[in-house]
């Protein structure tokens, strides 16, 4: 993913030194070259050896060294990056950069380089919130710098509130951000997402535990990868991906009519919904009221297989599913390929600690009818929305191949 590309990692003096340390292999393991910069007092938490020997190259620490510099230097250094990361970024470094300060090595090379960097804030909430700190922040974001914003929860200060340093997971699907080709550009995706709801009366429904993280993320790496996105969704409590054309739905049966109405324009089509796959015979439009029985019978019938429907009208678009398992997860997914005429399908045990309903992470194994399946660990919604994406523009890219009979 990073192959070929330089990043420097600039590291500050702050209790998540230790997590910088997994961004690296992250990077190292996408691929890219990262140099690493640490501060005076990062060192006091973790030694260069550790980022040292995860990089493979020296940790750069003083701005004169006469060995190092001869070796590299600040400015070649600060030349060479295609992408310079700030991780974690402390009030101070914020405040010398927005100033213009330029007193040690690493404050010197951000001086230098006119790479585009990503500043990983982390600090005491007090000091985030601090109106000094935050007009800093702004001059870094008016330059054009990437920020992102810390997490709130238990601090290692003993506070609780913002300022926690994100997940290194989320950091790298923001560093893939950066390097993202726009290889997605002349693909119309239909994305579905989120739960459908079947109504039985005005208060009481059938659904599911599907949150929609999944399907959003798609769309939204869809759209930072060129595609034109059309978000189908059920209802969720998330915030819509901006450029995507959203639909929002409510059933199965309003789901199949909005996406059969969007198919004849799309080139692809991504079911990450978790559609009802019964739905109540009758909708009674009057709350049912208990009166004296003991057991409640509802009758329920098929809902429309939106995604069988699709795999028999798909002519040359890419069909992509998801199945959801408890058991027999590769034979179930295998099935749900052939049967509803597939070209991919997202399996995940629904049962592994990290997949599935409501978390930030999962853990899925892609199988196709014709390529070896690719087997993922547990990463978040996002890396694995570009994951999938990759495939597509793999598939895509055989397809033309085989097409043009080179
Ligand atoms: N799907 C669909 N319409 C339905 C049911 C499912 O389009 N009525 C799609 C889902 O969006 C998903 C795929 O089919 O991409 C598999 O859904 P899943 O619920 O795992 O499987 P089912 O086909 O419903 O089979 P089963 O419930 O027996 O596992």
């Amino acid at each position: 993913m990073l192959e070929g590309k330089q990043i420097v990692l600039g590291v500050t003096g702050g209790i998540a030194v230790y997590k910088a340390v997994e961004l690296l292999r992250l990077c190292v393991k996408a691929g890219a070259e990262v140099h690493v910069v640490m501060t005076e007092h990062a060192r006091e938490f973790v030694t260069p050896l550790t980022f040292q020997t995860l990089s493979g190259n020296p940790v750069q620490t003083d701005l004169f060294n006469l060995y190092q510099e001869k070796e590299i230097g600040h400015i070649s250094l600060a030349e060479r990056a295609d992408l310079f990361i700030v991780a974690p970024a402390t009030a101070n470094i914020i405040g010398k950069v927005a100033c213009g300060i330029a007193d040690d090595l690493l404050s010197t090379t951000l001086m230098a380089t006119r790479a585009p960097s990503l500043f990983v804030p982390a600090m005491n909430v007090n000091m985030w919130e601090n109106s000094v700190f935050q007009t800093n922040l702004k001059k870094l974001e008016e330059r054009g710098c990437l920020v992102m914003e810390p997490e709130t929860g238990a601090l290692a200060c003993g506070y609780v509130g913002k300022g926690k340093f994100p997940d290194p997971e989320k950091i790298f699907a923001n560093v893939l951000k950066v390097f993202q080709a726009r290889d997605l550009e002349g693909e119309r995706i239909i994305v579905t997402a989120g739960p459908t709801v079947e109504k039985i009366d005005p208060v009481r429904y059938l659904s599911n535990f599907s949150s929609g993280k999944m399907g959003y993320a798609i769309a939204a790496a869809a759209l930072e990868r060129g595609a034109e996105v059309v978000l189908v969704s059920g209802p969720t409590a998330l915030k819509r991906p901006q450029g995507a054309k959203f639909r929002p739905v409510t059933s199965a049966k309003e789901m199949f009519e909005v996406v059969l109405e969007q198919l004849p324009e799309a080139t692809v089509v991504i079911k990450a919904a978790a559609v009802a796959d019964f739905r109540p015979v009758i909708f009674h439009d009057r709350k049912l009221k208990k009166g004296d029985e003991e057991k409640w019978v509802v009758e329920l019938e098929r809902t429309p297989d939106i995604l069988a429907a699709l795999g028999k009208a798909k002519d040359h678009r890419i069909l992509v599913g998801f199945a959801a398992e408890t058991e027999n997860l590769v034979e179930n997914a295998r099935r749900k390929l052939a049967n509803k005429n597939l070209d991919m399908v997202v399996a995940n045990d629904v049962t592994q600690p990290g997949a599935g309903f409501g978390g930030d992470t999962n853990l899925v194994t892609f199988l196709f009818p014709d390529r070896a399946p690719v087997a993922l660990p547990c990463l978040s919604k996002e890396v694995v929305a570009h994951r999938l994406l990759d495939q597509i523009v793999d598939i895509r890219r055989s397809r033309e191949k085989g097409a043009s009979g080179c």
